[in-house]
C-alpha cells in the first residue's frame, strides 16, 4: 500500500474480530515500529505482546472515563482491548531520548523526548497495520502505573501508550480534520 494512502485511510478501530493474528504479521508491525528515527537513534521503546486473554483484560480495566459534554464516560476503546486477539503496550527506557550518556539533558524538553520517539514508532506501528489489514487505536486514557504493575515493567522505564492489535470490526469512522489554513502559518507564528 503506497504511504499516503495508508496515512489518509488509516482509522481507530475500537471493535474486532476475534480472528487470530500469526506472528508474522506481529513482526511485520513491530519492525516497522523499530525503523522509527529516534533521538540519537537511542531507540529508548519497548514493546510488550499481549496474547494472555487474562491479561488483555486485566489491561483493559485500566482505561479511564472520559468526558464527553460534561458527562463521564467509559473509554470508547475499552471492550476493543478484550476482542482483539493482541494487545501491544509501549514502553519506553528513560534517561536515553534527551540526554547525554552522562546523564545531563540536552535540551529544555530532555523530560520529554521519549514520548516523541514513543509517537513515532506507533506512529509506524499503525500505519503498517492498516497496510496488512489490522486495526488499532492508540490509547493514552489509562493507568499507566497499574498497566506497568500488570506487566512488570521495570522501574528505568514507562508505559507509554498502547494499542489493541487485530482484524477490524467495521470500518471505522472518519474524525475529520481541521483545515489546513488553521494549523499552517507561514515565516511567523499566527500569520
Ligand atoms: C495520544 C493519543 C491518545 C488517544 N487516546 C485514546 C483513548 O484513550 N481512547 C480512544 O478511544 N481513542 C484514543 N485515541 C484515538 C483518537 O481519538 C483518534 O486518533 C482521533 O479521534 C482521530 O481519529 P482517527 O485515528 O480515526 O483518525 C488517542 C489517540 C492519540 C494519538
Amino acid at each position: 500500500m503506497d504511504i499516503l494512502e495508508a496515512i489518509k485511510n488509516r482509522r481507530s478501530i475500537r471493535h474486532y474480530k476475534a480472528d487470530a493474528v500469526d506472528d508474522e504479521a506481529i513482526n511485520t508491525v513491530l519492525e516497522a515500529a523499530h525503523w522509527a528515527p529516534s533521538w540519537g537513534n537511542a531507540q529508548c521503546w519497548r514493546f510488550v505482546v499481549v496474547r494472555d486473554p487474562e491479561t488483555r483484560v486485566a489491561i483493559a480495566d485500566t482505561l479511564t472515563k472520559v468526558k464527553v459534554d460534561n458527562d463521564w464516560v467509559e473509554n470508547a476503546a475499552a471492550a476493543a482491548f478484550k476482542q482483539a486477539p493482541v494487545v501491544i503496550v509501549l514502553c519506553a527506557e528513560l534517561g536515553r531520548a534527551g540526554f547525554r550518556s552522562d546523564g545531563t539533558p540536552v535540551t529544555d524538553k530532555a523530560d520529554y523526548w521519549f514520548m516523541f520517539d514513543a509517537a513515532l514508532a506507533m506512529e509506524n506501528l499503525v500505519l503498517a497495520a492498516h497496510a496488512i489489514g489490522l486495526g488499532t487505536v492508540i490509547v493514552a486514557g489509562f493507568d499507566a502505573k497499574k498497566v506497568a504493575q500488570i506487566l512488570e515493567v521495570p522501574d528505568d522505564s514507562t508505559v507509554v501508550t498502547m494499542t489493541p492489535l487485530g482484524f477490524p470490526g467495521h470500518k471505522g469512522q472518519v474524525s475529520p480534520r481541521k483545515d489546513l489554513s488553521e494549523v499552517i502559518y507561514r515565516d511567523k507564528y499566527g500569520k
